[in-house]
């Protein structure tokens, strides 16, 4: 079995869309509050201790019902189902999708379970000072050592649940630039500190490079004392982990069933464990499984995911919108968008279509921001008065973590106010000087939740991986996979052999052969 392949511009929904679009698209929509009074009351959806509001977006109830269509037209509730089923819809890797697997607390799988166990063990000895270093002393600081999936889902929640942290300080070591390598380990006491080496192939350049340059600064500092109270590896490739010298009971698994980029609630998250307790690292898959009940069980004009994946395919497809920001009102979701970018872009970045063609539509959307209130000092300016359309998430909690009120209700004030200032612009008011003149009508969804809890985060994220794999159904391309990155590897061993070499001459390109001669003499 395998997932429907249906092109979305030769559906009826589609087709509908385009016509309804001539209609919307140059619509002043301010003033659909004044109209419609119900409207911000129908355009929201209410769970748990999430709030979407999306009503300031440039939409009727035609628009959603029409993209509601869609999603029926092209089978979103079959891929939905055989993504959970563990079909093998990742069709080009010929693999199944489960990481949603992870964290269904209902059906788990013995071997799931067991690894949870084993990591709740781990971390456990490692934060309550039993597991000690060669020396006798306890673990103060733990450094992840991966790249891409393998480091940006962990140094994201570490820093997210900052509130809930212990005493071990976490690194992460991903950039195979030396100098960042040498930053981190200047302040690092080998007695008392644990590397997890994480790579799902146990191949990739950096991971590898970084992780043995660390292992030699281990055995210089120690005189080669016991590597396996200090080293560890999350790996799916197991030999490849033996083979650089971690022993097999310190080898935590991954399974191939789940994708580096959405490997952060498999044991890739023992970082996360160590820093903020397993206990805590449960309650986000916890999140995780909620979000992923709703994903699963809730018609679809109610389902958070599919509402906003619609939503930003209305804008990418048909206002053309360059790219979308996400803006989270909490200095611990700092890390957000980086995560998020991989998330979205390794997976939606693709141009060939499920059955192998060309496609001629518009396809991944470019997802970049930062957090509020700090990008109103520094980007809003283009959101508000450039001339590019820029769908915004708005991401903020209620309460605060510390109850600290004054700052809180600022920093929300101005979360809403910017939704407010961006949809409303000046447009009511005479235009007495253009500099000063907004347009508004610039679309947002304001994503409210009641607290920054472990539980919610994983909903958070959750949210996120199911928006993507909606909008690659509907866009009929395989999310799952990530060839694009395969290319840039493959070159790099060529320039690499010609700087260690300095045989220039044997690259074709004159550009690429001129800055390797410069790089090696200047
Ligand atoms: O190069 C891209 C990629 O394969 C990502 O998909 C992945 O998250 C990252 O590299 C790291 O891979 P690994 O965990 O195998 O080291």
């Amino acid at each position: 079995m395998s997932l429907p392949s249906i092109n979305p511009t030769k559906t009826e929904a589609w087709k509908a869309l385009e016509n309804h679009f001539q209609d919307i698209k140059a619509q002043k929509m301010q003033g659909v509050f004044l109209e419609d009074s119900d409207r911000a009351n129908r355009l929201c959806i209410a769970w748990q201790d999430f709030y979407l509001d999306y009503s300031k977006n440039r939409i009727t109830d035609k628009t959603i019902s029409l993209l509601l269509k869609l999603a029926d037209d092209v089978k979103l509730k079959e891929a939905i189902t055989q993504q959970f089923a563990g079909k093998k819809i990742n069709k080009t890797e010929d693999r199944a999708v489960l990481h949603t697997a992870l964290r269904d607390f209902e059906n788990m799988k013995p071997e799931v379970k067991t690894t949870l166990q084993r990591m709740k063990v781990f971390s456990e000895a490692i934060s309550g000072g039993a597991h000690k270093g060669y020396s006798g002393k306890a673990i103060t600081d733990v450094v992840n050592i991966g790249i891409g999936g393998s480091h940006l889902g962990p140094d994201m929640v570490v820093e997210a649940l900052q509130y809930y942290r212990n005493h071990i300080k976490t690194h992460f070591v991903a950039n195979i630039d030396g100098d960042h390598v040498h930053e981190t380990l200047k302040c690092l006491n080998p007695e008392t500190t644990l590397f997890i080496i994480v790579s799902k192939s146990f191949t990739t350049q950096e991971t590898i490079t970084n992780a043995s340059f660390i292992r030699n600064w281990f055995f210089k500092k120690t005189g080669e004392k016991d590597i396996q109270k200090h080293f560890v590896a999350v790996a799916a490739n197991e030999s490849g982990a033996i083979e650089f010298g971690i022993s097999k009971e310190n080898i935590f698994p991954m399974k191939d069933w789940v994708g580096g980029r959405f490997s952060l609630w498999s044991s890739v998250g023992l970082s996360i464990c160590c820093a903020v307790g397993f206990d805590n690292f449960e309650k986000m898959l916890k999140g995780a499984f909620e979000m992923d009940k709703h994903f699963n069980n809730t018609d679809f004009d109610k389902n958070i995911p599919v509402i906003l994946a619609l939503l930003s395919i209305w804008y990418n497809n048909f206002f053309k919108a360059e790219s979308e920001a996400v803006v989270a009102y909490s200095q611990y979701l700092d890390k957000l968008v980086p995560y998020l970018q991989q998330a979205v872009m390794e997976s939606n970045g693709k141009s060939v279509d499920r059955n192998g063609a060309k496609i001629t539509y518009e396809t991944g959307t470019i997802v970049w921001g930062n957090v509020g209130s700090n990008s109103q000092h520094a980007y809003f300016q283009l959101m508000h008065q450039g001339t590019k359309l820029i769908p915004t998430d708005f991401v903020g909690f209620s309460e605060s973590l510390y109850g600290t009120i004054e700052n809180h209700q600022i920093l929300m004030a101005n979360f809403v106010a910017q939704t407010e200032a961006l949809w409303e612009g000046t447009h009511s008011k005479p235009i007495e000087n253009s500099f000063k003149y907004f347009e508004g009508n610039k679309p947002t969804n304001s994503i409210l939740i009641k607290k920054l809890t472990p539980e919610n985060l994983g909903s958070l994220i959750a949210m996120y991986e199911h928006k993507l794999f909606v909008q690659g159904i509907i866009w009929n391309i395989f999310s799952y996979d990530q060839w694009g990155v395969e290319l840039g590897k493959t070159v790099a061993k060529g320039t690499l052999t010609a700087l260690e070499t300095t045989a220039f001459d044997t690259i074709k390109n004159t550009s690429t052969a001129n800055l390797l001669t410069k790089i090696s003499t200047f």
